[in-house]
């Protein structure tokens, strides 16, 4: 293990991060994640994933908890947070998750499966690596070809207030000095930074973060961070191209005010209008969905496809009905959807849509769009309105397409 792979290893021993219950985190549902690419599954038998530096689980648990017939592989340098896991798995009775302490720099001791890995997670991680090409390719070389990687970096624009506080870290307090003994000093510098460089952004909470996620934000031996330009240059370099945003809105140019602006930023490339929402905007991370270099973005859907297309609800999507019990019976008041990170709940605009939100709110199972059509129009809705809210449905990102072998 090289000198800073072990630093790191040391920090986090120490301070295992992150604590907490498991949670669903955005773009961790692994039908919902190779949906965004063109190339279907090959293989036979359960979907293989793999999370590299899984930390102490608190997403890999989760995940193996909500998608039981996929296969998870966690995999990190902490052996603290490694025995943490299969403690927690044994009390849990799960058997889709397997944990083992192996180096992502050379995934030596890695059990790879026939054909690779379908998908990858890596959130948190690599802007951490000695070498993160090295990393990604290493990632990469175990990716099956159809396969995806949801990856999660810090944002170098985004979190220029914080890099002021770190600049600062290091010249006042040295690191001859031991983590635990820097943190007091560094917390009275990031409360005085909060009348000065974090003031008004988000980054006010820092000083009264507790320590393990105090020291993960301003004391890491080891961190680099990405713009979109450097992470393009990144996947570039390791063969490998992006697929889409997992928030997408977070990066969306609708952000802007409409109008001149609006317009003259529709005009830009799509890198370009990233490249200006980052800048604009206090995104603290570079979330995205990453693939082979041959793995292209699936195709938007056709008018012609729509029938015959297999839709499923979001997973990251909530629904929301609120009713009220009358002497008549339940009244339906409202009903909205939420998709994952997105704050702003989307309610229904028509009778029609209200209908086909009745109809997908608890539906797990996969459906054709003929038979989401057919349904509406039982209920009065015409043919074409049907199909147009099972489009705008798609766009909105309430449904999403999984590739036939995952229906
Ligand atoms: C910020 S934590 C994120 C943990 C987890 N991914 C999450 O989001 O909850 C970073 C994790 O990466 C792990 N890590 C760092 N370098 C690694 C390496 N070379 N190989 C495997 N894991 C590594 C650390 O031990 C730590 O658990």
């Amino acid at each position: 293990m090289d000198e800073i792979t072990q630093s790191i290893r040391e920090l986090y021993e120490e301070f295992p991060y992150p604590a907490g219950a498991p949670a669903i985190r955005v773009a961790s549902d692994a039908r919902l994640l190779m949906s965004y690419g063109s190339n279907p599954r090959t293989q036979e038998g359960p979907i293989k994933v793999l999370d590299a530096g899984c930390g102490r689980g608190v997403g890999l648990i989760a995940n193996a908890i909500t998608q039981p017939d996929v296969e998870f592989y966690g995999i990190d340098i902490n052996r603290i947070a490694i025995a943490e896991i299969k403690d927690k798995v044994n009390t849990l009775g799960l058997d889709n998750v397997t944990v083992r302490e192996v180096n992502l720099m050379t995934l030596e001791g890695l059990d790879i499966p026939e054909g690779g890995f379908d998908v990858i997670f890596s959130s948190g991680v690599l802007h951490h690596l000695s070498d993160p090409v090295q990393g990604l390719e290493k990632l990469r070389s175990v990716l099956a070809p159809h396969g995806v990687i949801s990856l999660m970096v810090y944002a170098t624009f985004g979190r220029q207030p914080l890099y002021r506080l770190i600049e600062a870290t290091k010249l006042l307090i040295p690191d001859t000095a031991s983590t635990r003994e820097r943190i007091p000093h560094t917390r009275q510098l990031a409360d005085f930074f909060n009348d000065g460089p974090f003031k008004g952004t988000p980054w006010e909470f820092v000083a009264q973060s507790n320590d393990t996620e105090f020291v993960d934000l301003c004391l890491n031996p080891n961190e680099t961070s990405y713009s979109v330009e450097s992470m393009w240059n990144l996947l570039t370099e390791a063969d490998m191209h992006f697929l889409r945003w997992a928030v997408p809105s977070q990066w969306s140019i609708d952000q802007l005010p409409e109008g001149e602006l609006r317009t003259r930023a529709q005009a830009l490339s799509e890198y370009d209008q990233y490249r200006v929402i980052e800048q604009a905007t206090w995104n603290r991370s570079l979330e995205l969905i990453v693939g082979h270099a041959h793995n292209a973005p699936r195709p938007p859907l056709t008018e012609a496809e729509l029938e015959s297309t297999a839709f499923a609800v979001n997973p990251e999507v909530t629904f929301d009905i609120n009713t009220r019990s009358l002497r008549t019976g339940k009244r339906i008041e409202s009903i909205s959807y939420t998709l994952g990170a997105v704050p702003d709940p989307v309610y229904s605009k028509s009778e029609a849509h209200a209908n086909a939100l009745m109809l997908l709110w608890d539906q797990t199972q996969a459906f054709t769009g003929d038979s989401f059509i057919n349904f509406l129009e039982q209920d009065g809705v015409s043919n074409q309105d049907a199909k147009s809210i099972l489009k705008e449905f798609t766009a909105e990102g309430l449904l999403y397409r999984p590739h036939t072998c995952d229906v």
